[in-house]
């Protein structure tokens, strides 16, 4: 299952998520929270950050879906499943994968935000660099990497490679 080399170990994403935790629970101390992860993506980031934010939060799943088999951005979004919970009022922070063109993320803002929640933000462990076609703010940060396609840690290749537990780099020509 070795593929491509190693671009952030998984002490590496362990310390950093840690960093993120402790910034997200000063950050929403007293605030009724609702962590969303994207599915699928996001489940491993979700569950290691969940982790490190020492607070009562909440937690809950979309699903959307941008990719298909291909490596490149479709720009169309779809819901596959939606949240199974209200979100007006509540302080909603998004826990995301990465941020590639940030369409995706663009698409989802616009959907929560006409539900009127009391904040809503984002948390992504990875964000290319220089390539989003459209500003996203993301407030927590893991790390910034070059724009090449990554797997691992819930970053997947058709499918495949979900469960590496750090993020590889893909060889150019594979
Ligand atoms: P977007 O281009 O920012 O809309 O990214 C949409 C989604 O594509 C992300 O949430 C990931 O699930 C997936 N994605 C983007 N870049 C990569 C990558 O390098 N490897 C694997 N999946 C990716
Ligand atoms: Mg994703």
């Amino acid at each position: 299952m070795d593929i491509g080399k190693t671009l952030i170990s998984a002490e590496e994403i362990d310390q950093r998520l840690a960093e993120m935790g402790e910034a997200i629970t000063a950050d929403y101390e007293g605030k009724d929270t609702l962590l969303v992860a994207v599915l699928k993506g996001a489940f491993m980031v979700m569950a290691d950050l969940a982790r490190h934010i020492k607070l009562p939060v909440d937690i809950d799943f979309m699903a959307v879906s941008s990719y298909g088999a291909a490596t490149q951005t479709s720009g169309v979004v779809r819901i596959l499943k939606d949240l199974d919970q209200e979100i007006a009022d509540r302080h909603v922070l998004i826990v995301e994968d990465i941020v590639d063109s940030g369409l995706t993320l663009r698409y989802l803002l616009k959907n929560l935000e006409v539900r009127k929640p009391a904040s809503l933000e984002i948390a992504a462990l990875l964000v290319k660099k220089g390539i989003q076609r459209v500003p996203i703010d993301v407030k927590y940060v893991g790390f910034e990497i070059p724009p090449d396609f990554v797997i691992g840690y819930g970053l997947d290749l058709a499918g495949k490679y979900r469960n590496l537990p750090y993020i590889a780099q893909m060889e150019s020509d594979a």
